[in-house]
């Protein structure tokens, strides 16, 4: 473990961790914005409709959308999908998306493409809600569907990077704030989990909120055999270039596909 005691301020399901004050201060404070180009180019290949998996308030979903490409949205937070229907109003784009949760997915159609846009599939806290979210991907896939999972392994933030505070400015003005405050990592379970500390500070308003942060990873055979289990094939397995990905890579992008 490093910095202090891993506790919270609060008892949140892993799913409702983009909530409240963090799907406030998500985008400001974002490390990576998934660029819309990969998964343009995905869907053109495996074809429509698309599905995106934790489409949070809509990068890259709402630039697929405006490029007239038709993708629906599935995310667990609330919050995240009322940011992205306003985003979707300003920018001019319909987008059709769901409150749902990805190990627990019902919908009325199918979908030719179905993917996650970067490693959200890692926020799912174990391999039984991984295997309930492969499951459910492949219910809902086409006949002819392909599926796209990025996955990557993470490492332990550097100590000196414990504590560090990352600030914004909010459209208001406010100063937001978040650091990491200890965290802690188990190789058997496959999961890290960081004490995230999140600040919004505006006039008398100082909200503070602690949350676990978790992830959990997958080497190369445990995510196959998971994917076997839920009834899909990894077609390819490539880098974030799109070339075949070597043996040591940490970042890797699985193609599925129904089992025959
Ligand atoms: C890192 S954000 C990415 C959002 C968006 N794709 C982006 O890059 O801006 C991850 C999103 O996955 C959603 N999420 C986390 N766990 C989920 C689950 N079990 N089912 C559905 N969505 C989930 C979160 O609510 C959040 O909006």
């Amino acid at each position: 473990m490093q910095g202090e005691a891993l506790t919270s301020t609060t008892d949140l399901d892993p799913a409702d961790f983009y909530t409240g004050i963090v799907a406030e201060l998500y985008r400001p404070l974002r490390a990576f914005s998934p660029e819309p180009g990969p998964y343009a180019a995905f869907i053109k290949e495996a074809g429509g409709p698309a599905l995106e998996l934790g489409c949070g308030d809509g990068d890259p979903l709402l630039e697929l959308c405006r490029r007239g490409l038709e993708v629906d949205g599935v995310d667990s937070s609330a919050d995240m999908l009322d940011r992205l229907g306003r985003r979707a109003r300003e920018y001019g784009v319909r987008a059709t998306v769901f409150h749902q949760r990805m190990e627990s997915l019902k919908l009325s159609r199918r979908y030719r493409a179905i993917f996650l846009a970067g490693p959200t599939f890692t926020l799912l806290p174990d391999d039984d809600a991984a295997l309930a979210s492969l499951r459910g991907i492949r219910a809902h896939l086409a006949e002819d569907g392909t599926a796209l999972v990025p996955l990557f392994v993470p490492t332990l933030t550097r100590l000196e990077e414990i504590g560090r505070v990352r600030t914004a400015v909010g459209p208001d003005g406010a100063e937001l704030r978040v650091s990491v405050l200890a965290e802690e990592r188990d190789e058997a379970a496959r999961t890290q989990t960081a004490l995230l500390r999140y600040e919004r500070h505006h006039g008398e308003d100082h909200s503070v909120e602690e949350r676990p942060w978790i992830l959990h990873w997958y080497s190369r055979s445990d995510f196959q055999a998971l994917a076997a289990a839920a009834g899909l094939v990894v077609t390819a397995v490539t880098d974030a270039h799109g070339a075949p990905a070597p043996a040591s890579a940490s970042d890797l992008n699985f193609r599925l596909k129904a089992a025959a």
